[in-house]
């Protein structure tokens, strides 16, 4: 199976709080929130990758590093056998786009449907312009009128009817016609990969099915692959291949759904899926006892202070991911 992406041992460490001159010229000591600790991982093209965790556990940085909207503090990215760098961050983002959770706050909500999603073009460098103008140049037609069917019809592929939105403005749309936007915003660039952060979870309940249907669709007809960022493990089971369990920064298990699902193997995995799937609580809840700080982690295995199983090892030696076949496992239980 091919893989669009691998991720080797990526670190992404924030500085915790404000820091003025003052702090650097006293030599005060940074700092640091380990929000990514040493994540390695393969995504397979044409396939859903579900990340499932609680709330700070890394998700949406590992989205962000993802699409090039933040740099690694350590580790490799390999996009299609290309390291993104400096120099590649167009081999990327030519490729790739983020949808994001809120659709109010990611888009301009006084511009128009058309220009949103025309925008998406027109703020690519004129390098990667050139293939768009190269198209309308063979179909003899101007870029403008090449840029209004390709906008009508990444408006059409979302569900939207092109002439009864184009002229709104964002702020006159629902939240599902919103993220709808968004989404066909991502699309008109033909990318292979869209990273979605929690896409469904701001909008209501009927709203959710309808834009997570067309996500699937979309996915099948244009072969594209998903890093699909979710609380919600209902959502995870339908539409991923996938899954990923986040733990402090770190992977605790990733393998096919619906073994992740039905035979979960890491003790924080089991506890996470304890409660569900019930409709009343499908949300990722956390296990008993408190998240561990990100700027003062547990010693050894970062779960231990939670864990119902923790062995003596456990507390100082950190278990590393290991593979069996297509699964991965960080626990000593499987040794
Ligand atoms: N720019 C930043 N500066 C400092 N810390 C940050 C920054 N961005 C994220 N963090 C911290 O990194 C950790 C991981 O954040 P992230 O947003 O990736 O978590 P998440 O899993 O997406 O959480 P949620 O489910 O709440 O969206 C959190 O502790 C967060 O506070
Ligand atoms: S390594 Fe130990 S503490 Fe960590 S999850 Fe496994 S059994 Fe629990
Ligand atoms: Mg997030």
């Amino acid at each position: 199976m091919s893989e669009v992406y691998r991720f080797e041992d990526i670190q992404k460490y924030y500085i915790a709080g404000k820091r003025g001159i003052l702090d650097d010229l006293l030599k005060i000591p940074k700092v640091y929130v380990k929000a990514l600790d040493g994540v390695s991982l393969s995504v397979p093209a044409g396939k859903v990758v579900a990340v499932v965790g609680e709330s700070g556990s890394g998700k949406t940085t590992l989205g962000k590093i993802a699409v090039t909207l933040e740099k690694q503090t350590g580790g490799k990215v390999i996009f299609n056998g290309i390291e993104v760098g400096k120099n590649t961050y167009w081999d990327v983002r030519k490729h790739v786009d983020m949808v994001f959770q809120n659709p109010a706050t990611s888009l301009n909500p006084k511009m128009k449907v058309k220009d949103i999603v025309q925008e998406s073009i027109m703020n690519l460098p004129v390098e990667e312009k050139k293939s768009f103008e190269e198209e309308a140049k063979s179909r003899g037609i101007s870029m403008e009128k090449l840029l209004v069917e390709k906008v009508k019809e990444s408006i059409s592929q979302v569900g939207l009817i092109y002439d009864e939105v184009k002229n709104k403005q964002a702020r006159e749309l629902s939240g599902g016609q919103v993220q709808r936007v968004a989404i066909a915003r991502s699309i008109i660039k033909h990318p292979d990969v869209l990273v979605l952060d929690e896409p469904t979870s701001a909008l209501d309940e009927s709203i959710q099915a309808q834009v997570l249907n067309i996500l699937v669709d979309l996915q099948e007809k244009l072969k594209l692959t998903y890093i699909f960022i979710t609380h919600n493990i209902l959502v995870a089971r339908y539409i991923s291949d996938y899954i990923i369990v986040l733990y402090a920064g770190k992977i605790v298990e990733y393998g096919p759904s619906e073994e992740v699902l039905t035979k979960p193997l890491h003790p924080y995995t089991q506890l996470l899926l304890s409660s569900v799937p019930t409709t009343e609580s499908k949300d990722v809840k956390p296990p008993v006892g408190d998240v561990p700080s990100l700027i003062n982690l547990p010693s050894g295995c970062r779960f231990h202070p939670r864990c119902p199983f923790v062995m003596e090892k456990c507390r100082s030696v950190d278990p590393e991911l290991r593979t069996q076949g297509d699964y991965q496992v960080a626990c000593w239980l499987y040794e």
